[in-house]
C-alpha cells in the first residue's frame, strides 16, 4: 500500500487517512450532497437578470465538479462555472459524457507531450477517460496500445487503437515491449513497475489521483520521467474539448442509455464492469 500526497498532506492510499480525506470532502456521516453526478448536457431553462453569457434555450454542456447535483432534471449553475455551449455535432447524450472524463484525458495527454510517431500505452483505454485519451493520442500521430478487457477490442479498434492487450489475460509490463508514454488510468501499476517498459525519455503518467504510486524517488535510467499532476478543471479545457469535438478529433462512446428512474440499475451495471466507454442517464 503506497502513500497518497494531496495538497501537501500525506495519507496511506485507501487507508484510514485517505477515507477521512474523502469523508471530509463529501460528508462525515453521509453524503453532504444528496444528489450526486458531475457532468451534464441540456438546455438553459432560465437565467438571472445579470447573466450575459447565456439565454433560455441555449444548448450547453457542463461539469458540476465537487458541487455535484447532475443526476437531476434541473441544475442551477453560475455562468462563471464550468458551463459552455454544447458541441454542435453531438447529441445531448453524447455531450454529457465528455466534461469530466474528457477533461482528465485532455489534461494527461497534454502533459504527456506526445510527438508524431511516438508509442503510447493506455491502461484502461475502454472507459470514460480512456476512450477520449486514445482519440487525442491518435490525433497527435501516436501508435497506441490500448489495454482493457477483450470485449472492448472492436470499439477500441474503431477509435484507432493499433495494438490491444487484454488485462485479464496478461500484465502489459511482462510483454517485452517499450513505449514513449505509459498512461495508467486505472492506477494498477507503479512507476517502478514500468521502468523497463519505457523508451529513453519515456514518460509515465497516472490518472485516478493515485499520485502516491508515482514514486518520485525511483532512480530512473535513460532520462525517464514520472509526470506527477492532477487534472485542472477549467472553462478553457471545456472549450478546448468542444473545439476538438467539432473538429472531429473526439467522438463519444456510449454503451447504454437509461432513464433517470433506473439510476440504481445504472450503478449496478457500471459496477459490474465491462461497459463500453460511458453510460448515459436521460431526464425526459
Ligand atoms: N471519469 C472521471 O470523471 C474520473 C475523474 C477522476 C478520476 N477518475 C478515476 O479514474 C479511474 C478511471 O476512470 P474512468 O471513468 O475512465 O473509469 P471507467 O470508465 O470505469 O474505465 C476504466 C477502464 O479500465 C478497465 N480496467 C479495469 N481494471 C483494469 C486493469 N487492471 N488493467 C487495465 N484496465 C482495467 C475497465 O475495464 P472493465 O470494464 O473490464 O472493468 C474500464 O474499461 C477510476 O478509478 C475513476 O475513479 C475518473
Amino acid at each position: 500500500m503506497g502513500d497518497c500526497e494531496l495538497r501537501g498532506f500525506k495519507f496511506p492510499y485507501y487507508g484510514p487517512g485517505f477515507k477521512l480525506l474523502i469523508r471530509l470532502g463529501f460528508g462525515i456521516r453521509g453524503p453532504r450532497k444528496k444528489i450526486i453526478g458531475q457532468q451534464l448536457a441540456g438546455i438553459v431553462e432560465s437565467v438571472g437578470k445579470e447573466v450575459t453569457n447565456f439565454k433560455p434555450g441555449d444548448e450547453v454542456f457542463a461539469c458540476t465538479a465537487m458541487g455535484l447535483g447532475a443526476y437531476a432534471e434541473y441544475k442551477c449553475m453560475s455562468e462563471k462555472g464550468l458551463v459552455t455551449t454544447k458541441p454542435t455535432n453531438m447529441t445531448f447524450e453524447e455531450a454529457s459524457t465528455i466534461p469530466v472524463g474528457g477533461t482528465e484525458a485532455l489534461h494527461f495527454m497534454t502533459a504527456a507531450n506526445i510527438q508524431n510517431g511516438q508509442t503510447v500505452l493506455i491502461n484502461g483505454a475502454g472507459g470514460s477517460i480512456g476512450t477520449v485519451a486514445l482519440q487525442i493520442a491518435k490525433s497527435k500521430g501516436a501508435k497506441v496500445t490500448a489495454v482493457d478487457s477483450a470485449g472492448k477490442f472492436d470499439m477500441l479498434r474503431s477509435l484507432g487503437a493499433d495494438h490491444l492487450v487484454d488485462y485479464k489475460q496478461e500484465y502489459f509490463v511482462d510483454r517485452n515491449e517499450t513505449y514513449d508514454v505509459i498512461f495508467d488510468i486505472v492506477g494498477v501499476t507503479t512507476f517502478s513497475d514500468c521502468l523497463d517498459s519505457l523508451n529513453e525519455n519515456g514518460r509515465y503518467l497516472q490518472g485516478n489521483g493515485r499520485i502516491s504510486r508515482i514514486d518520485k524517488s525511483t532512480a530512473s535510467s535513460n532520462n525517464l520521467k514520472a509526470i506527477d499532476t492532477l487534472a485542472d478543471y477549467s472553462i478553457e479545457r471545456l472549450i478546448e474539448l468542444r473545439e476538438l469535438i467539432e473538429k472531429g478529433t473526439i467522438k463519444a462512446v456510449i454503451d447504454t442509455t437509461y432513464p433517470l428512474e433506473q439510476m440504481v440499475e445504472v450503478h449496478k451495471f457500471v459496477e459490474e464492469g465491462g461497459k463500453l466507454g460511458n453510460v448515459v442517464v436521460t431526464m425526459y
